[in-house]
C-alpha cells in the first residue's frame, strides 16, 4: 500500500477517533486531547473572512485569530456550549450581532482585541458568568456601560486598552471581587469631574494597573497631557444634600390650607443640580429646577404629569413648598443634588395624624413605603416628619363647615426618627 493512501486513511481514522462524528471545517484544524478534556479548532491565519460553518459543537478552544473577519453573526458560535476559550483577535470585527456570545455559558477567556469593534453586545456579558479574562484592547469603542461588568463574578483580567473611551461610570470595576490586571491606557480620556472617582480609584485600588504613564487626559484643553496620577490635581466634590422640614411658611405666598416649607441644601463642586422626586401613595413626581419664581408665579409647565393642581412649587433657592397639604400628599420627598462628580439625596418622609388618632402608627406606614435602597453611598438617616392636627371647630361655623382651610393648626409636631440607614 502506498503512502498516498495511507495518508488520507490515517487522517480518516484519526478524525474519526478523536472528533467522533464531529465535524470540523476544512481549512481549519481540530485536535483533541484527551487528557486535558480539550478539544481545539485551529483556524488561525487562514485569510477568513468569516466564521466558518461546521465547527465540532463540543470544541473547548475555538482559535478564529489573525483572519479578515468582518462581522459576528448572531448565530456564528451557536451549538458550541463546551467553549471556554475564543481567540479572535487581530481580525476586522466591527459588527457584532446582540447574542453572539449569549449562549458561550462555559467561556472562561475571550480575547477580541485589535479589531475594530464601536460596539459590544454588552448585555451578552451578562451570560457569561464564568469569564475570567476579557480583552478589548486595541479597538474602537467608546462607551462601556456602566453596568457591563456586573455578573463577572470571576473576572480576573479586563483589557480596555487603546480605545476611545473618555469616560466611566463611577463603580464600574466594583462587581469584580477577583479582578488583578486592567489596562485602561491609551485612552484618550476626558478628565472632568466626572472620571475623577476613577483617579482616587487608581490611587487606591490593588488591582495591577500596567502603564499608568499612558492613562493621561485627552481632554479638558488645560489639562491635556497630563497623567491620570497623583500629581493631577482636580476641583471636584461630590454633592452633599441635606432636606430640612420648616414647620412655618410666610404669609403671602399661598393662602389656605396647610402649606408645608422644605428646604434643600446642596454643596458640591461644580455646583451641584437639584431635582426633587416624590412619592406619593398614588404618584411618583419628578420635578427638575425651579417651577415658580421667588414670588410664587408659575414658570413654566410643571413637569409633574399626573396631577392638575400644582401642589409643588419649587423655587430657585431649593426651597419646596407643598400648598394644601393632605392626606395625599403624605409620601417621601427626596432632593437628588448632582454634579459631575456624583449624586446624592436625602429625603423626608411626611405624614398627617390628626390628635385623635395620635394611635395610629403613621411612620408605619411610611416604613413600609419606603424608596429602594438603590444607592447606599453616602448614609444617611431616614427623617420622617409627622405633622399632629388638632382640628379646632371654629367658633361661628357649624361642624358642617369644617372645610380644611379653616382648621387652624393648632399642633404641628415634628419626629425625627433615626431609622436604619440602609
Ligand atoms: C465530542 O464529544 C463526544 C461525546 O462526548 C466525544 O466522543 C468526542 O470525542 C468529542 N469530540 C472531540 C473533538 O473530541
Ligand atoms: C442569557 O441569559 C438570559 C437571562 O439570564 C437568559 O434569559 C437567556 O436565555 C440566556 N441566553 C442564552 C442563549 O443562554
Ligand atoms: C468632557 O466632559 C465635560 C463634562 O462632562 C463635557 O462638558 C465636555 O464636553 C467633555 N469634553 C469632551 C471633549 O468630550
Ligand atoms: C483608600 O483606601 C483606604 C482603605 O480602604 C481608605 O481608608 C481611603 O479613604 C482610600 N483613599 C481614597 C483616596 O479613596
Ligand atoms: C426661598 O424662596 C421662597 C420664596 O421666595 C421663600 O418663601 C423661602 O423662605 C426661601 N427659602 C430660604 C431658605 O430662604
Ligand atoms: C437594601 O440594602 C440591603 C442591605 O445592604 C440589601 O440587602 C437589599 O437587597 C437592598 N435592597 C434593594 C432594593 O436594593
Amino acid at each position: 500500500m502506498g503512502e498516498k493512501a495511507m495518508g488520507p486513511l490515517f487522517l480518516f481514522l484519526t478524525v474519526l477517533f478523536f472528533v467522533g462524528s464531529q465535524s470540523c471545517p476544512e481549512v481549519c484544524r481540530c485536535v483533541a486531547k484527551k487528557k486535558y478534556g480539550r478539544h481545539i479548532a485551529d483556524c488561525s491565519y487562514k485569510e477568513l473572512r468569516e466564521v466558518p460553518l461546521g465547527l465540532p459543537s463540543n470544541a473547548t478552544t475555538l482559535t478564529l485569530s489573525v483572519n479578515h473577519i468582518t462581522v459576528l453573526r448572531g448565530d456564528s458560535f451557536e451549538d458550541l456550549f463546551d467553549l471556554q476559550a475564543l481567540w479572535l483577535s487581530y481580525n476586522e470585527i466591527s459588527n457584532i450581532a446582540k447574542g453572539s456570545f449569549a449562549f458561550l455559558v462555559q467561556l472562561r477567556a475571550i480575547d477580541l482585541s485589535h479589531n475594530r469593534i464601536t460596539d459590544f453586545p454588552w448585555g451578552d456579558l451578562s451570560n457569561l458568568t464564568a469569564l475570567q479574562q476579557l480583552k478589548l484592547s486595541s479597538n474602537l469603542l467608546e462607551k462601556v456601560p456602566a453596568d457591563a461588568f456586573h455578573t463577572l463574578k470571576d473576572l480576573r483580567s479586563l483589557w480596555l486598552s487603546d480605545n476611545r473611551l473618555t469616560v466611566l461610570s463611577e463603580g464600574t470595576f466594583d462587581s469584580m471581587p477577583r479582578l488583578s490586571l486592567l489596562q485602561i491606557n491609551h485612552n484618550p480620556w476626558n478628565c472632568s469631574c466626572k472620571i475623577w472617582w476613577l483617579k482616587t480609584w487608581l490611587e487606591n485600588t490593588s488591582v495591577s494597573i500596567p502603564e499608568k504613564e499612558s492613562i493621561t487626559c485627552a481632554a479638558p484643553e488645560r489639562r491635556k497631557g497630563l497623567i491620570f496620577g497623583r500629581s493631577l490635581s482636580m476641583d471636584c466634590m461630590r454633592p452633599s444634600v441635606q432636606v430640612v422640614y420648616h414647620s412655618h411658611l410666610g404669609r403671602g405666598i399661598l393662602h389656605g390650607g396647610l402649606s408645608v416649607l422644605l428646604h434643600c441644601t446642596a454643596m458640591g463642586t461644580p455646583p451641584p443640580e437639584i431635582r426633587w422626586k416624590i412619592q406619593t401613595s398614588s404618584q411618583n413626581v419628578a420635578i427638575s429646577g425651579a417651577n415658580v419664581e421667588e414670588g410664587g408665579n408659575s414658570l413654566a409647565d410643571t413637569t409633574s404629569k399626573h396631577s392638575k393642581r400644582v401642589p409643588f412649587l419649587v423655587f430657585k433657592n431649593g426651597s419646596m413648598v407643598i400648598s394644601e397639604f393632605n392626606k395625599a400628599d403624605e409620601g417621601i420627598y427626596t432632593c437628588q443634588a448632582q454634579n459631575d462628580a456624583g449624586s446624592q439625596e436625602d429625603s423626608v418622609s411626611i405624614s398627617l395624624a390628626s390628635s385623635e388618632s395620635l394611635a395610629d402608627q403613621p411612620q408605619k406606614n411610611i416604613q413600609d413605603s419606603k424608596p429602594q435602597n438603590k444607592s447606599c453611598y453616602p448614609k444617611s438617616e431616614e427623617k420622617i416628619v409627622v405633622i399632629y392636627l388638632s382640628p379646632v371647630l371654629p367658633k361661628t361655623s357649624s361642624s358642617g363647615a369644617t372645610g380644611h382651610e379653616l382648621w387652624p393648626w393648632a399642633a404641628l409636631l415634628v419626629s425625627f426618627l433615626l431609622a436604619l440607614s440602609c
